[in-house]
């Protein structure tokens, strides 16, 4: 398949609008548009064209027991959003009104107009309205719904720029839409609100303190692993997810032993850290000359979080056979970073 490809940075209007017209013509002929998002790009479909929607597991090799978000743009947010679910529970307005457009995919019950396939058979949607200003006024334009996962083949980390993209669906869809990189980097927050108290499925760009802030009725079990068979509430979240080739493992600093890393941190390496660790950067400087592999340093988890897929991928390039990322807080968006990086380690942590 021939894939067309616009960036859209600095575009006028006048070109994004032609863009738009371009992807709804394929969107409505059942084809497959790549689009930038604020969080990751996403790879769309035609929410309610159950062909469409099965080429999308085709061109990722995604498990088809993975649902897919559904996104719609935000003009008359509720009137758009009641043609795809059967009810909008009252404690899910504040959220709407407060995180709505931006990165927070709400859980509600679905309506039959979305195929099956879009829901791995789910009787409930996550909606999605994004904030990213691409991918809002090709919502708004179409006015179509548009069932996006991220634009990486399964498994790999998310893609955050036009060229990995590009990179990993290349052939496979209709078209890419590039456009500024990602400014979260990180996915959307899953909330459901179908439950009580509303469950936090997968912590992202809106932080568990945000959502505390509109409602106390919030609630997230952590980021632990699940044990032997259990299933997790959102099915995607099983999966071997955002992984690098290269061996990845957590550090966790309980002795302050920064000595182990002269023996870890070998020159196929990388050493990821965020914020300030005074010692460990003093350690570091002090000992430039033994330590082989490479060190990336992220201001704090903010700066992590827009870049981290990004450098995984980069690594890959690079050759790069283990990554040794230092565990940073949980709180913000430090939550949603360690629960991708906890789970593209495979929960192998070790201390020094
Ligand atoms: O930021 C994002 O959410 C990006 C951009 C493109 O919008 N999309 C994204 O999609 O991350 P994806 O497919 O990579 O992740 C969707 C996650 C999966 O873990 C899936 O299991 C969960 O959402 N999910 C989707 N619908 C669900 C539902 N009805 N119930 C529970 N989990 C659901
Ligand atoms: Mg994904």
């Amino acid at each position: 398949m021939e894939t067309i490809k616009v960036n859209l940075i600095n575009s006028s209007l006048e070109e994004r609008k032609k863009t738009y017209d371009l992807a709804t013509k394929i969107l409505k002929n059942g084809g497959l548009v790549i689009f930038p998002t604020e969080t990751v790009y996403g790879l769309g479909a035609l929410a309610t064209d159950e062909v469409a929607v099965e080429k999308i597991f085709k061109a990722k090799g995604r498990p088809q027991d993975n649902p897919l978000i559904v996104h719609i743009g935000d003009d008359n947010i509720l009137e758009n959003l009641n043609k795809y679910v059967k009810e909008i529970p009252d404690g899910s307005k504040a959220l709407i009104k407060k995180f709505w457009p931006g990165p927070l995919t709400i859980i509600f019950k679905k309506n039959d107009i979305l195929p099956d396939v879009t829901t791995a058979n789910l009787s409930t949607v996550g909606i999605r309205v994004p904030s990213n200003l691409i991918a809002k006024e090709l919502l708004n334009y179409s006015k179509l719904p548009i069932a996006a996962p991220s634009a990486n083949i399964s498994g790999r980390p998310s893609p955050t720029t036009f060229k990995r993209c590009i990179e990993d669906m290349d052939g496979r869809v209709d078209l890419i839409i590039g456009y500024d990189n990602s400014e979260i980097g990180l996915e959307s927050t899953i909330i459901d609100v179908t439950v009580t108290p509303n469950e936090v499925l997968r912590p992202g760009g809106i932080t568990l303190e945000d959502l505390n802030k509109i409602s106390k009725d919030v609630y997230f079990k952590g980021n632990i692993r699940l044990k032997d068979g259990e299933k997790p509430r959102a099915p995607g979240m099983k999966y071997r997810h955002y992984s690098p080739k290269a061996s990845v493992s957590m550090i966790r600093i309980t002795n302050k032993d920064y000595g182990k890393l002269i023996e870890t941190v070998t020159k196929d390496s990388l050493l990821i850290y965020f914020g300030e660790i005074k010692e460990l950067e003093n350690f570091i400087a002090f000992n430039k000359e033994n330590i082989l592999g490479k060190v990336v340093h992220f201001k704090d988890e903010i700066e992590g979080s827009k870049e981290i897929f990004e450098v995984l991928r980069q690594a890959d390039d690079d050759h790069i056979s283990s990554i040794y990322i230092v565990e940073t807080k949980e709180s913000g968006i430090g939550l949603a970073l360690m629960n991708r990086l906890t789970k593209a380690s495979g929960f192998t942590t070790i201390e020094i």
